[in-house]
């Protein structure tokens, strides 16, 4: 079960905006709820995230292409993609707290605490029965077990099917079955359950009489869709082939919380892998293994990661799943695999009266293809790489020498890191800033350097630490003697001297972007 750290995501947050990571938006107005700004050091992290998702997707699978399509499309695009009828979610309020939440959320909470009950007999059986202890026969016999088993399926299967057939009386009925409480009144006093549509909208022309109403997309996915022939036909593309796109989406999300988590403006990296019909489950496998092992790939601890397939299916997809990461509020969803089937190609040829099909040469047959998607949300990629990353490290004596007994280090990958290398000299005299900014000049065309000649050595190690730079390189009197300096290991501390000539092709090999995409 999802292990919580309120403590760690609040560090996070302050670390994030302490460090240039993350502001939260507008804040000299006192902020905009569920918006926040990228920092100095935020945005190159989320390039670098970009980059290693869009050269995966662009440049190491052969048959997929990149996209850059509008935020502003045709309003008719949202009714046909179900956007406007069905893109809600169930919101109810508690009388007393006045709060709002999400009625299936609270539903959803409330089967996770009857698995943990679950979790927490199993554990003390195991304790009780030692070696012997078969979990799964525990499972199946023991009456207790058995009883929350039973509530969970009845709940996941009462869940599924009010918001399935939009039945709102049902959703409220299940909180009140489940005795759901308002964690801040404690009470039980909710409100009917209503439907909520989480578009955005805005108008579109100068003259009142002319104004169109449009919205602002709450996925990239669509301007996919409706590319798909231009694409297809310019590109002289043969299926199965993906198309990719990175950009902003907008959702008016009724609770937005944990950060950059659950955001109204945020950014998505989705892909549209167009498949002949039939063999979808077979790509859609494929994805789910494939962008399961680019996540891995990255280091953050393949623990971290889990599937949780989807039991109740969007208006959209035949199967889908999610692929989870253990943020600090446990393990929630990072990104979702879903195989769409045709539903969206074909919605748009009916509204939009132009063919939208594949001509197949072989079998020489037109059709409606079928798409698996791979959709994962850059903000989220983000917390994930950070709050994985932050640690607080106690020091040994010999290490504290550096400065104090402990650090706050970003283990964020080399790869991903905002800079690569900090080029310190250890005195601002001696011609040592010189020969350090002689490095940086012939360094900085191949990655994002940093120079800083104030402050003792320790305390600049620490601040490199606190944004994550992989390797510190120190100039001091013996490279003026010998052009070798000192390199600064950000994980291990350790430190060794090397000669400026090998330097770059050193730092190179830990920080390529290359090397990592090699590995997937
Ligand atoms: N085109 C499919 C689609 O949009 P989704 O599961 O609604 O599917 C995909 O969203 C991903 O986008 C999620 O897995 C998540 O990473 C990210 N995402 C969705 N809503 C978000 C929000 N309000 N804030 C930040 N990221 C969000």
């Amino acid at each position: 079960m999802a292990t919580q750290d309120d403590n760690l995501l609040k560090k996070v947050i302050s670390h994030a905006k302490e460090y240039g990571f993350v502001f939260p938006s507008s804040e000299i107005y006192d902020g905009l709820s569920a918006v926040y700004d990228y920092g100095q050091n935020g945005v190159e992290l989320k390039n670098n995230i970009k980059e290693y998702w869009w050269k995966f997707m662009t440049q190491t699978q052969e048959n997929i292409v990149g996209l850059d399509s509008a935020i502003f499309m045709h309003p008719t695009i949202w009714k046909a993609s179900g956007h406007v009828d069905a893109f809600n979610d169930p919101m109810v309020d508690n009388k007393d707290s006045k709060k709002r939440y999400r009625a299936d959320v609270l539903v959803e909470d409330a089967i996770g605490k009857l698995e943990d009950k679950i979790e927490k007999e199993v554990e003390k059986a195991a304790k009780r029965f030692g070696e012997t202890f078969d979990a799964n026969m525990f499972k199946s016999t023991n009456g207790r077990v058995v009883e929350y088993q039973k509530k969970i399926d009845e709940a996941n299967m009462r869940l599924k099917n009010a918001m399935t057939n939009g039945n709102m009386d049902e959703m409220r009925q299940l909180i009140v079955d489940l005795e759901v409480a308002d964690p801040i009144s404690g009470t039980r006093n909710w409100t009917e359950v209503r439907q909520f549509n989480l578009m955005f909208s805005t108008e579109m022309g100068s003259v009142a009489e002319d104004t169109n109403k449009i919205y602002l997309r709450p996925e990239t996915a669509q301007g996919i869709f409706v590319n798909f022939l231009n694409v297809q036909k310019t590109g002289r593309m043969k299926i199965p082939f993906g198309i990719a796109q990175i950009g902003k989406a907008f959702r008016n999300e009724i609770v937005a919380r944990q950060f950059i988590f659950r955001m109204r403006e945020f950014e998505q990296m989705e892909m549209q892998f167009f498949v002949k019909p039939g063999e979808e489950m077979q790509w859609y496998e494929f994805w789910k293994a494939k962008r399961m092992k680019w996540h891995q790939t990255l280091g953050l601890g393949s623990e971290n990661y889990r599937y949780h397939d989807h039991l109740n299916l969007a208006h959209y997809a035949n199967a889908a799943c999610d692929i989870q990461f253990n943020f600090p509020m446990g393990f929630k969803e990072l990104e979702g695999i879903h195989s769409r089937t045709d539903f969206d190609l074909k919605s748009h040829e009916k509204f939009s009266g132009k063919k939208l099909q594949y001509f197949d040469s072989e079998t020489n047959q037109n059709y409606v293809p079928y798409v698996v998607e791979t959709s994962v949300g850059l903000d989220r990629m983000f917390l994930s790489v950070l709050s994985s990353a932050y640690k607080e490290e106690k020091l040994a004596a010999a290490e504290g020498k550096e400065e104090g007994n402990e650090r706050v280090v970003l283990t964020i990958p080399p790869a991903l890191a905002p800079n690569k290398v900090a080029i310190l000299p250890l005195m601002k005299k001696d011609g040592l800033p010189e020969k350090a900014l002689a490095i940086l000049n012939d360094f900085k065309h191949d990655f994002r350097c940093y120079y800083e000649d104030k402050d003792t050595i320790g305390r600049r190690y620490r601040r490199m630490d606190a944004i994550g730079t992989p390797f510190c390189v120190t100039v001091d009197h013996q490279t003026l003697q010998d052009d070798t300096v000192t390199v600064r290991d950000r994980d291990t501390m350790k430190q060794e001297r090397i000669s400026i000539q090998n330097l770059k092709s050193q730092i190179q090999d830990a920080v390529s972007m290359a090397n990592l995409l090699k590995k997937i």
